[in-house]
C-alpha cells in the first residue's frame, strides 16, 4: 500500500483496506510515543498548517506530529497570511508547495481545500471544512477499535446536528468499515441526500446499514457508540442559537439515553463541548436561553463511559500516520 504524494481530503477517497492500514500505522505510532521511542524520520522536511477557523486539537496534533517526525512546522492563522484576501488559493498553493513538503488546511468550503490540492505539488491534508472532518473520523475509529477490539458489526449513532461536517465523515467512515450508522436528529438537520447516496451502496457492500431517523427510541438497545457534537458549528451565525436549541433540545445526550442504549455503550464527542458553564459561549447562551448544558449533560461527559480524552489524544496519532504515509517514499524493490 503506497500513499506517497497523495492528498487526504475526504474519507470517501480511500478504500476500506487503506483506512485500516492508516489505523494500523497510527497504532504503531501511539506505541512508539508511549514507550518513548524517537521516530524523527523526516529531519529535512517542513510542513505548513493553515487555519482559517480556530482550533486546539487539530492544530496541536499537526504541530506535535510534525515535531515528533523531526520536521519543521509553520502555523498560519486567519490573519497570518495573504491567502484569500490578497492572494488567491491557487497562487498560495503554488507558493507553499515550493517551500514546504506538505500543507494542512482548515476552513470553509470544501472547494478551497480541493483547489489547494489541485494546484499544489505536495500532499494537502484536510483539517476540517464545512463539509467534512476526515482526520477526526480516523481518530474516532481508532478509539472505537481500541475499545471494542473490532469495528465490523458495531453500531455508531450520531445524535444532534446530523448534517454537519463531523457527522458526514463518520457516515462515510462507518460505511467503509462495515459499521452500522444511525443519524438521529431533527428532520430540519438531516444529512444531505448526496452524502447518503454516496455512502449507502458502500455500506451495503460492507454488510452494514445507514439509518436516518428523528426518533431517539431508535437508539434503544442498538447503539454501541453514542456520538454528539456542538449544535452550532464554526462559521455558522450566532443568531442561530435560539433556533438550534429549540430543534436540538430533545436530542441532548443524557444518562437516560445512554442507559437505554446498551450497558456497554460508550460516549464520544469530537470536542470542544458545551457540557457545563465553564466557557464564555456557554454562559452567554445560558443567559439568553436559560440552558446550562447543551449537546451532552455533564454527567455523561464526566462518566466512565465517556472516552472523549482518549479520542482527543488519538487525533495526534492518526494525524501523524496520515502525514507520515503521504510523505514517505517507499524504497523501490
Ligand atoms: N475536534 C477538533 O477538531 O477540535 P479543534 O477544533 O480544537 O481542532
Ligand atoms: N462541527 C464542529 C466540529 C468542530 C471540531 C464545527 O465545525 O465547529
Amino acid at each position: 500500500m503506497d500513499f506517497y504524494g497523495k492528498d487526504f481530503l475526504r474519507i470517501l477517497d480511500f478504500s476500506e483496506e487503506e483506512l485500516h492500514y492508516m489505523l494500523a500505522a497510527a497504532k504503531k505510532f501511539k506505541e512508539l510515543k508511549h514507550t518513548g521511542q524517537s521516530h524523527k524520520v523526516f529531519p529535512n522536511k517542513n510542513i505548513a498548517i493553515l487555519f482559517e477557523k480556530t482550533s486546539t486539537r487539530t492544530r496541536c496534533s499537526f504541530e506535535v506530529a510534525g515535531y515528533d517526525l523531526g520536521m519543521g512546522v509553520t502555523y498560519l492563522d486567519p490573519t497570518g497570511s495573504q491567502m484569500g484576501h490578497k492572494e488567491s488559493i491557487a497562487d498560495t498553493a503554488r507558493v507553499l508547495s515550493r517551500i514546504y513538503d506538505g500543507i494542512e488546511y482548515r476552513g470553509f468550503d470544501q472547494k478551497i481545500v480541493d483547489d489547494l490540492a489541485k494546484y499544489s505539488d505536495v500532499p494537502v491534508w484536510n483539517g476540517l471544512t464545512d463539509e467534512c472532518h476526515p482526520t477526526q473520523a480516523l481518530g474516532d475509529f481508532l478509539t472505537i477499535l481500541e475499545h471494542f477490539g473490532k469495528l465490523k458489526g458495531l453500531t455508531l449513532a450520531f445524535v444532534g446536528d446530523t448534517r454537519n461536517n463531523v457527522a458526514n465523515s463518520l457516515m462515510a467512515m462507518s460505511a467503509k468499515m462495515g459499521v452500522n450508522f444511525i443519524a438521529c436528529g431533527p428532520n430540519h438537520l438531516r444529512p444531505s441526500d448526496e452524502i447518503i447516496d454516496k455512502c449507502q451502496p458502500i455500506a451495503e457492500k460492507n454488510g452494514s446499514t445507514i439509518t436516518i431517523t428523528s426518533d431517539i427510541a431508535e437508539l434503544n438497545g442498538k447503539a454501541d457508540v453514542i456520538y454528539t457534537d456542538v449544535w452550532l458549528s464554526l462559521g455558522e451565525p450566532q443568531e442561530k442559537w435560539g433556533e438550534r436549541i429549540e430543534l436540538l433540545k430533545p436530542y441532548q445526550v443524557n444518562m437516560e439515553m445512554m442507559n437505554k442504549a446498551k450497558e456497554s455503550t460508550i460516549f464520544l464527542h469530537c470536542l470542544p463541548s458545551f457540557h457545563d458553564l465553564n466557557t464564555s459561549i456557554a454562559r452567554d447562551v445560558n443567559e439568553k436561553f436559560g440552558i446550562s448544558e447543551m449537546e451532552v449533560t455533564n454527567e455523561v461527559f464526566e462518566s466512565e463511559r465517556s472516552l472523549v480524552f482518549e479520542q482527543a489524544e488519538n487525533r495526534m496519532h492518526t494525524i501523524k500516520a496520515v502525514v507520515f504515509l503521504t510523505l514517505h517514499k517507499k524504497e523501490a524493490k
